[in-house]
């Protein structure tokens, strides 16, 4: 009896240490894009009018109809504000939805309309529009998206 007790209590502490070494490895206890500077969040919103607005709206708005499939497979791009999925996601997974775009996540029912811009924005500026964003959310949606850090995303998009 007290040996099942300390066998399961081994094994618990081997999936929980192996479960802690994963979400380490994806980087989801660091939060880079710190949203309460006021010069990182200004930065940022420079980044997204310049590279981000055309397709997202200038008011994070996204485009009309954006959870409706195109014949073509695309999606349009869904908004940035607290009505899109983008809290669903962690830091991370932002990060490298933005630096490498969409194509990546490319099924055999979905093409990606979202261009990676890794050549265009070094990291700061993609920490900087990631933290430009996050500050438009209403609290609530900040704390959720901290949740969905910590546990490496909701959603893999
Ligand atoms: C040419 C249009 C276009 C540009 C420019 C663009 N996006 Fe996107 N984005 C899209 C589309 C379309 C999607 C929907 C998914 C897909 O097609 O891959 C998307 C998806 C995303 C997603 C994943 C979905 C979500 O909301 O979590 C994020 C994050 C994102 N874009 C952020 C950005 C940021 C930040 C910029 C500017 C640095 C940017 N995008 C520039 C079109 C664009």
């Amino acid at each position: 009896m007290y040996r099942t007790f300390l066998i399961l209590i081994a094994a618990y502490l081997v999936l929980a240490g192996g479960a802690v070494a994963i979400m380490l490895a994806n980087g989801v206890f660091a939060t880079r894009s710190d949203s309460a500077d006021p010069a990182h969040i200004a930065r940022g919103e420079t980044v997204y009018m310049e590279h981000c607005a055309a397709c997202h709206g200038g008011d994070l708005e996204g485009q009309p109809g954006w959870q409706n499939q195109r014949a073509d497979g695309t999606y349009p791009a869904p908004p940035q504000d607290h009505s899109g999925h983008t809290w669903e996601h962690s830091d991370a997974q932002l990060f490298e939805y933005i630096r490498d775009g969409g194509a990546r996540f490319e099924r055999r029912a979905f093409k990606s309309a979202m261009p990676g811009l890794g050549e265009a924005l070094d990291s700061a500026e993609i920490w900087a529009v990631i933290a430009f964003v996050k500050s438009r959310w209403p609290k609530e949606f900040r704390a959720k998206q901290a949740r969905a850090n910590f546990v490496g995303g909701l959603h893999n998009h």
